[in-house]
């Protein structure tokens, strides 16, 4: 996603209009059922900046904000976004249970006998079993399909042709099972000790700052979660009174927030199977096949109170492409990055633009590791058009760095241990990370180094 491309966490966003909680809010009284899909998608629209300009304003949707408008390689990627979601339960079938009945009916007779024994039962209970579990990811998958193509205002004509499924690619696919497992992370019961290592200090600090303030002046705190994947920490920080804008630049994540945000119509509305897709290192079958249920609170419920006083938002783009112009220039009170800053091309981008959206004072807020997504990448680089440029710092490097472009370092801690989507206690391999917990403030004025 190259350009700044601002989407509504909701439905039925008119150009023009901000995209706000309010205006998601009342968008989404219009969208009241399937019912409705055919009409809803003609006048359905999503904002899209053609100026090319850094960081513009939010909600200035473009005039001819229609997917007809928008540069064909984004209307590509949303489309095969789309149409991965839209193929998990057919590819799944295929891919987890159908291969290996095929598999089991090619075995010899006396190897199919023990696997059908007591106690372990591979077809019955667990080929069988997954095929059910299938069928309840799959009806999260296609809640997504259907809610995207409203909001994002996908041209249905697109849909009818018969080729728009071929430009779905592997990397899709993954992408759609990755998305699907992030739920557990973000939105389960289960996945709250994993929050708490890494959203809860996040949640303190701003409580520590700004906690004592009135509610209509902790409304006016500014905090944006770039990042911010499924959104829970940018809807924990809007609950708890703050105004929160997430943003994030990959469809598979916007299109399943914007599901479980503003679509879903109970707590523990679905039952999601977050680790049947792989077979490996399970010390039991039962941990593969466990269920749990999102979302774990309804969204809508507490967002209704942040809608009134648009205190909520998601916003769609590169993080730099979007933050770092003049018109978001010390917009924000506060940036929380978590899990986000190793997942720059060059920190250095990701460090300037932090300052620059943070008003004077201003804090960042930081936990992560620093496992850099584009090491030893180069050549996906290339194919994404960017010059390979980055370094690979370590965290006290990281600090140095983030010292030399104008913040001032006010506490720095190891982080807690946890996991990112770990498989649980009968997991045989766990992914520990020591994330760095660190708080910045912006220092006005830095002219040792020129931007
Ligand atoms: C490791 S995930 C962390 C998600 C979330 N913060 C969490 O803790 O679960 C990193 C997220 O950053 C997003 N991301 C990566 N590069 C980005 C960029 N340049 N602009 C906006 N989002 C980006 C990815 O799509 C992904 O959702």
């Amino acid at each position: 996603m190259s350009e700044n491309f601002h989407c509504v966490m909701g439905a039925h966003i008119e150009p023009g209009e901000e995209i706000t909680a309010a205006a998601i809010s009342a968008a989404k009284h219009e969208l009241s059922d399937d019912a409705d899909l055919v009409k809803e998608m003609g006048d359905m629209s999503i904002g899209h900046d053609h100026s090319h300009d850094h960081g513009d304003e939010e909600g200035s949707f473009c005039e001819e904000s229609s997917l007809g408008n928008m540069e064909k390689d984004e209307q590509d990627s949303m489309l095969s976004t789309l149409g991965s979601f839209y193929l998990y339960r057919r590819r799944a079938h295929s891919h987890l249970t159908h291969r290996r009945r095929v598999a089991f009916c090619n075995m010899p007779l006396y190897q199919q006998s023990i696997l059908h024994g007591e106690g372990i039962e591979f077809v019955y209970k667990t080929l069988n079993g997954l095929d059910i579990a299938i069928e309840s990811n799959a009806e999260i998958a296609e809640k997504i399909f259907h809610h995207s193509i409203e909001t994002f205002g996908i041209d249905t004509l697109a849909l009818a042709e018969k080729e728009w499924l071929d430009s779905v690619t592997t990397e899709d696919h993954d992408k759609v099972r990755s998305t699907l497992k992030q739920f557990y992370r973000d939105w389960s019961a289960e996945g709250a000790a994993e929050r708490a290592v890494c959203y809860t200090p996040v949640m303190e600090e701003l409580e520590r700052r700004f906690g004592s303030l009135a509610a209509k002046d902790k409304a006016k705190v500014q905090v944006l979660v770039p990042g911010a994947g499924l959104g829970r920490l940018a809807f924990d920080i809007a609950v708890a009174g703050y105004s929160a804008q997430g943003n994030e630049n990959s469809y598979h994540q916007l299109m399943a927030s914007n599901y479980i945000l503003n679509y879903t119509t109970k707590k523990e509305q679905h039952t999601l199977y977050p680790f049947i897709n792989s077979f490996s290192n399970h010390r039991t079958r039962e941990n593969q096949m466990r269920g749990v249920k999102i979302p774990d609170v309804h969204p809508s419920t507490p967002l209704a109170d942040a809608a009134h006083g648009d205190r909520f938002s998601m916003a769609a783009g590169d993080f730099v492409d979007s933050y770092s112009g003049t018109e978001t220039a010390g917009a924000f009170n506060v940036v929380a990055t978590v899990f986000f800053i190793d997942t720059a091309v060059n920190i250095f981008s990701y460090l300037e633009t932090i300052w620059k959206c943070l008003c004077d004072g201003g804090v960042w807020i930081n936990y992560g590791p620093l496992l850099w997504h584009w090491e030893n990448r180069e050549a996906d680089l290339k194919l994404a058009g960017e010059d390979a440029q980055g370094m690979e710092l370590t965290a006290d490097e990281v600090v140095k760095v983030a010292e030399a472009l104008g913040f001032k370092l006010e506490h720095r801690e190891k982080g807690q241990k946890g996991e990112y989507i770990g498989a649980g206690e009968d997991s045989m391999l766990k992914w520990v990370y020591e994330g760095e917990f660190w708080v910045m403030t912006k220092v006005p004025k830095v002219t040792k180094y020129t931007r």
